[in-house]
């Protein structure tokens, strides 16, 4: 599989690292033929880490449609800001080359949409690359659970504060910016987690939020802005089967960070990626948890997330990852932010569905002052 990589930014090294570990696995099919990103210093860079990692020359670009034209692809990893996401989907499409979205699936649910209708008109393959719900540790939390070690799940509590202070998450003032990111890192975050509640617990209903932008200015490395993405937000669900939960992000934090996903039922505690606690006091250490449910498995999430890609498109076998679970998750955030937006609980199916869209449109509308 010829790959090429649209955006060389913050985590495409990550990325680099996932193929690295399918060609220590065995898997010697995926290549880095093309890598392209605006900023053409970051585009040579990341063409020498492919070198020193892959041993292969990736071509550089910083117009992907360009690449698009010239090289001969078969799929692309699009790897830039939420805004631009749909609209590059789409020319990959056209031009007859198969995507591996990064979460978000899109900016907001509409775009998520076109993108998933854009895939079926041109017959491609369109995956999404969702750490969250890949690597072992994640499909053994979510085949765990829906095995019923749990028995029935009642809750689901998950709360991330992230220490940015006044300054920018991930160095990156875009994502602070809804017409760049959707929200704030409500969104960035947020689907990481819908999508994980997803797979683990199964499809949310209902939702009710509080969100604020308590952070009026962020400043760093010289750039000071005025956030429009929200800051905080915490939220109420129900889910179809009946399960609650409490969930909260933050990044309006100073001084201490603090985070945690702990899955209640009936018959104990899943904390993902540490252990589950079983009434008497048993414990279970998440490797044998991994071991029983994720055996074979990919460990890293990203190396999973190309090895879904590779066999969705050389045997359409279904991606657990897949752009319409992501679509899904995008409606869980959005359904939170619409309700914060207009003070009344929120059904997902009307955001899946498009009726209830007023965050959306003013989202939108920023999208549309910078373009
Ligand atoms: N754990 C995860 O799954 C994870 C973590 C971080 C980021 N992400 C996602 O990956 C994407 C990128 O995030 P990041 O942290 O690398 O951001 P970043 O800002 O560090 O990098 C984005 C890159 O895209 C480039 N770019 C912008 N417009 C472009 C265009 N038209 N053509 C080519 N390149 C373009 C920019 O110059 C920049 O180098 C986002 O969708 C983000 O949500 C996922």
């Amino acid at each position: 599989m010829n790959l090429a990589f649209i955006g060389c930014g913050g985590i495409s090294d990550a990325h680099l690292h996932g193929i690295v570990e399918l060609r220590r696995a065995g898997y010697l099919a995926i290549n880095i033929t093309a890598v392209c990103d605006i900023n053409l210093a970051r585009a040579v860079e990341f063409s020498s880490k492919v070198k020193a990692q892959l041993g292969t020359d990736a071509a550089i670009y910083t117009d992907y449609k360009e690449m698009l034209a010239k090289e001969s692809l078969d799929a692309v990893t699009v790897l830039v800001t939420h805004d631009l996401h749909h609209s590059v989907a789409g020319d990959c499409f056209a031009a007859g080359v198969h995507v591996q979205m990064q979460k978000p699936l899109a900016i907001a649910p509409s775009f998520g949409r076109q993108m998933i209708e854009d895939a079926r008109k041109y017959d491609r393959i369109l995956t999404l690359s969702e750490p969250s719900v890949l690597g072992a540790a994640n499909v053994a939390a979510a085949r765990a659970v829906q095995d019923g070690v749990l028995g029935q799940v009642y809750l689901v509590l998950d709360y991330a504060t992230s220490a940015a202070a006044t300054g920018f998450f991930g160095g990156t003032p875009w994502r602070h910016m809804k017409g760049k990111a959707g929200a704030g890192w409500i969104n960035d975050h947020g689907v990481h987690r819908t999508h994980s509640f997803l797979e683990m617990i199964g499809g949310i209903r209902e939702v009710f939020a509080y969100t604020e932008i308590f952070e009026k200015v962020r400043r760093g490395n010289g750039v000071t802005i005025q956030p429009t993405g929200e800051d905080a937000a915490v939220m109420v669900l129900r889910f179809n089967n009946g399960a609650l939960g409490h969930w909260m992000c933050a990044t309006a934090i100073h001084g201490e960070e603090m985070g945690g996903v702990y899955v209640y039922g009936s018959k104990g505690c899943l904390r993902p990626g540490r252990q589950l606690s079983l009434e008497g006091g048993k414990q279970i250490p998440f490797a044998q948890i991994i071991e029983t449910y994720a055996p074979d498995v990919m460990k890293d999430p990203f190396a999973h997330a190309y090895l879904e890609l590779w066999e969705a498109i050389s045997d359409k076998k279904q991606p657990i990852s897949s752009a319409e679970k992501g679509q899904e998750a995008l409606s869980v955030v959005f359904a939170a932010l619409e309700s914060a937006h207009i003070g009344q609980p929120i059904s997902v199916e009307d955001i899946m569905d498009g009726s209830r869209r007023t965050y959306e449109d003013t989202v939108i509308r920023e999208m549309n002052l910078h373009s």
